[in-house]
């Protein structure tokens, strides 16, 4: 595993864009894995400027998301359809038909799993897979106890993961409660990961991630498995490495 520490946030999202950007420069139909929540921000923002500068060419990248909630329309702001439409999607000129989100709105969930798995497989496998990471732990929404083997599945939001995301909705009782996450073995079988990770309130899971053992109670030490796993971080969230 490649470690990264960089002064700051802005930096992180800098060095992660490039990396995107060097497999797109590549392949202009490279199958990008998408992370939601606030770190990935920077990276995506990065990599709007350089596509809106004409240095980079989005419109034929194939695109999957890591996870969505379970129930909640994809109206609503907060749905990872609508998400990853604002943040991703509509900043990089990305083709909508081309980037796909978990169904959480499916009436047969299972099956609907059971498809994205095989779109991924169908796609060719996820070439730069970025991922985030949560105070617990968790990667996508594979909250700590995920078997290390896991594929795309419904899981149950653990209180602390619910309450850390209550901040996007009015009320904490308007979280979902379930989920729908690509898995730790869903995961793995990208061909590079990415992680990212700022600020303080990071630094402990990042520690268990890097330095702990490999173990479900901390769902991203599974990155060590991985023969390329790149983690990029700013000084606060490396401060227990
Ligand atoms: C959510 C997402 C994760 C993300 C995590 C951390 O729960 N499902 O993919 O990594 O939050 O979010 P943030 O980057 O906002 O701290």
């Amino acid at each position: 595993m490649e470690i990264v520490i960089l002064p700051d946030a802005s930096e992180v999202g800098r060095v992660a864009a490039s990396v995107v950007a060097d497999v797109v420069e590549r392949e202009p139909e490279a199958v990008i894995g998408f992370a939601t929540g606030s770190s990935p921000l920077a990276i995506y923002a990065e990599l709007a400027r350089r596509a809106d500068a004409g240095e980079l060419d989005f419109s034929r990248v194939r695109g999957f998301a890591l996870d969505e909630y379970v129930g909640l329309d994809y109206g609503h702001p907060e749905s990872y359809h609508a998400v990853i439409d604002r943040t991703v999607t509509k900043p990089l000129g990305m083709d909508p038909a081309l980037v796909a989100v978990p169904d959480g709105m499916a009436s047969d969930i299972t099956a609907a799993c059971a498809a994205y798995e095989a779109a991924i497989d169908a796609a060719g496998g996820i070439d730069v897979q970025l991922l985030g990471i949560g105070a617990n732990g968790h990667i996508g929404f594979n909250e700590p106890t995920s078997s290390l083997a896991s594929r795309t599945r419904i899981k149950t939001l653990t209180p602390k993961t619910r309450a850390d995301n209550a901040r996007f909705f009015d009320s904490p009782e308007q979280v979902p409660t379930h989920c729908v996450t690509q898995g730790l073995g869903t995961i793995l079988r990208a061909r590079r990961l990415v992680l990212v990770a700022q600020g303080a309130g990071k630094a402990d899971a990042v520690a268990a991630a890097v330095e702990g053992p490999v173990s479900a109670s901390c769902p991203a030490s599974v990155l060590q498995l991985h023969e390329f796993a790149t983690v990029v971080v700013d000084e606060a969230a490396a401060a227990r490495l």
